[in-house]
């Protein structure tokens, strides 16, 4: 399938996904989110995928929902056509990993989208930042929900309220990415890492997932429990026996991802 405003190739089992509006920083206007959408369905759905990575280019990964686009909405608009809601809350629904792979701007929904992708990988000269407030909003994709999370509370303020950017180190000791690394070598070593992780038993890949987004959404209590169940359900998985008889046996395993 083509789209007008995304790439989206396959690369081994690794499902790639590439923000491409470049003459607008990125900026994620419905089309952008929608065709994010199907290409991020259609990986979920194939079998042959076991990691989906997003990026954009050195530039920008994103520099925010677009502006043009949404500066004459009135309230209405902006209600009845559930905007944000309708066509950003798709990636909650995604089940294999979504890994961010960030160079440039991540501001506003650029930020947010960030957030919501599983995990993310910054080359060095990336910068994060919630600065809705200089165009008299504030963040509206769940940035003033889940950089307290991710963060602290004095950085989501810090960041929400006066616009100030994140560098790639410091968002690093903030917690918003995992990785920095220069930015010839980004895509080498998201693609690097993603292959990685497609390459272990996707049921187990998919269930880790799972459990440690419920480290988000409910207690501790809830959620060492729900962990335990679904451990408790692995020992039911093929890949189970493979991986624990290929350590006995001193060999690689060889998942069939069940
Ligand atoms: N929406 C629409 N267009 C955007 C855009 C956005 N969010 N960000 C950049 N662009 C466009 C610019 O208008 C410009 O277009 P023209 O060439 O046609 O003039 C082009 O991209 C290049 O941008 P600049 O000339 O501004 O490039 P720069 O290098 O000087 O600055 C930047 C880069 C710091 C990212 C700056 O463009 C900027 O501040 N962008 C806006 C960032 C922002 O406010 N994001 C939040 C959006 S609101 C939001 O996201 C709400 C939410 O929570 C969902």
């Amino acid at each position: 399938m083509t789209y007008e405003f995304i790439l989206s190739e396959k690369k081994g089992r690794v499902g790639l996904i590439t923000l491409n509006r470049p003459k607008q920083m990125n900026a994620l206007n419905a089309k952008v989110m929608q065709e994010m959408a199907a290409a991020l369905y259609a990986f979920d759905a194939d079998e042959g995928v076991g990691c989906i990575l997003i990026t954009g280019n050195d530039k920008a990964f994103a520099a925010g929902a677009d502006i043009a686009a949404m500066k004459d909405y009135s309230y209405m608009d902006a209600y009845k056509s559930d905007y944000i809601t309708r066509d950003w809350e798709h990636l909650r629904k995604i089940r294999k990993p979504v890994i961010a792979a960030v160079a440039g701007y991540a501001l506003g929904g650029g930020c947010e989208l960030t957030m919501m992708c599983d995990l993310a990988i910054a080359a060095e000269n990336a910068k994060f930042g919630q600065p809705e407030i200089n165009l008299g909003i504030m963040p509206g994709s769940g940035g003033t929900q889940r950089l307290p999370r991710f963060t602290s509370k004095a950085i989501a303020m810090d960041l929400c309220l006066t616009a100030r950017m994140l560098d790639a180190q410091e968002a690093l000791r903030a917690g918003l990415v995992s990785r920095v690394v220069p930015v010839d070598t980004l895509m080498e070593q998201a693609l690097a890492m993603a292959e990685k992780i497609a390459g272990y038993s996707l049921p187990v890949v998919m269930m880790i997932k799972e459990s440690i987004n419920r480290a988000y959404e409910t207690s501790l209590a809830e959620g060492v429990l729900f962990e335990r169940r679904v451990f408790h359900s692995q020992f039911a998985l093929e890949d189970q026996k493979e991986g624990m008889a290929a350590f006995v046996e001193k060999r690689k395993p060889t998942f069939k991802h069940r």
